[in-house]
């Protein structure tokens, strides 16, 4: 898949496959151009970057400042041109597509500015999909199903057709989607881009929420209101990391304890 070209930079996982105290993300000097015939556009460069299992990230900057390419590499939905991905420690560079298709499966779902969601087609089924393409025994499913929709507070609109619904309302059955596979880490990508700022804020707690309950939230915004709901925050500019705020969260808390 990609050049191997920054030798000096290797880390735990390479050689050695998985590793249990390996992050759960970890980029090593991850850079990234698209080629269009002769045309090479760079995009990210230089991207050293670890995540935690059980973190809640917010990757932030302005339009064309490589967000989503970073979140389709992380996601296994693209790969890297230069540079190292390791995920839960192993190396992804040599790994085949059915392998990282796998991977994803596995542990990876998103959700998308635009929903994404088939039109005509109720909540039910929408968030049964992605369950249809694994080994999940039937009434496990359904189960699962069942139980994804409630949590995102839509057991009411369970036989309504997606279309039949508000953006937020739509939004929160791609949440629920996003579940029914129980990820490890769940990508947003401008999840609130499209509605209005109450709906936004409804859909930012229940990624708190499923924070909170294990899942690793990566999510990807143009807007600080937005990104304050996780607690660390990358800003990305021209294609390169220019600051990490961690514990963002807690440094704002304890800001305001002291304030009263
Ligand atoms: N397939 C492609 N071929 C060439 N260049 C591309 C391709 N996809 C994206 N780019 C370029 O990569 C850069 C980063 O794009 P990306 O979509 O990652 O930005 P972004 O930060 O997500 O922006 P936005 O906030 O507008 O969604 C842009 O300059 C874009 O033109
Ligand atoms: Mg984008």
């Amino acid at each position: 898949m990609s050049n191997h070209d920054n030798k000096s930079a290797e880390a735990p996982g390479i050689a050695g496959g998985k590793s249990p105290s390996a992050p759960l993300i970890e980029t090593i000097n991850l850079y990234k151009s698209y080629f269009n015939e002769d045309l090479e556009t760079p995009v990210l460069f230089d991207i050293n970057l670890k995540i935690e299992s059980g973190e809640f990230v917010a990757i932030m900057g302005p339009s064309g400042s490589g967000k989503s390419t970073l979140m389709h590499i992380l996601g296994f939905l693209d790969v890297t041109t230069k540079g190292h991905y390791h995920f839960k420690g192993e190396s992804t560079e040599e790994k085949v597509q059915d392998d990282l298709a796998r991977i994803r499966a596995e542990n990876i779902s998103f959700v998308f500015q635009s929903f994404n969601l088939l039109p005509r087609t109720t909540v039910y089924d929408n968030v049964l999909l992605p369950l249809l393409y694994g080994t999940t025994p039937v009434h496990e499913r359904r189960k699962r199903t069942l139980k994804a929709i409630e949590s995102v507070g839509l057991a009411d609109r369970t036989m309504f057709f997606s279309n039949q619904l508000s953006g937020g309302q739509q939004q929160r059955v791609a949440i629920a989607r996003a579940l029914v596979t129980e990820p490890e880490v769940i990508f947003a990508d401008e999840p609130t881009g499209n509605l209005d700022s109450a709906s936004g804020k409804h859909v930012m707690e229940i990624l708190q929420n499923l924070n909170k309950e294990g899942h690793t939230i990566i999510l990807v915004t143009h807007e600080r209101t937005t990104a304050e709901h996780a607690n660390r925050i990358i800003h990305i500019q021209d294609g390169r990391i220019l600051t990490d705020e961690k514990g963002h969260t807690k440094r704002i808390a304890s800001q305001v304890k002291q304030l009263k």
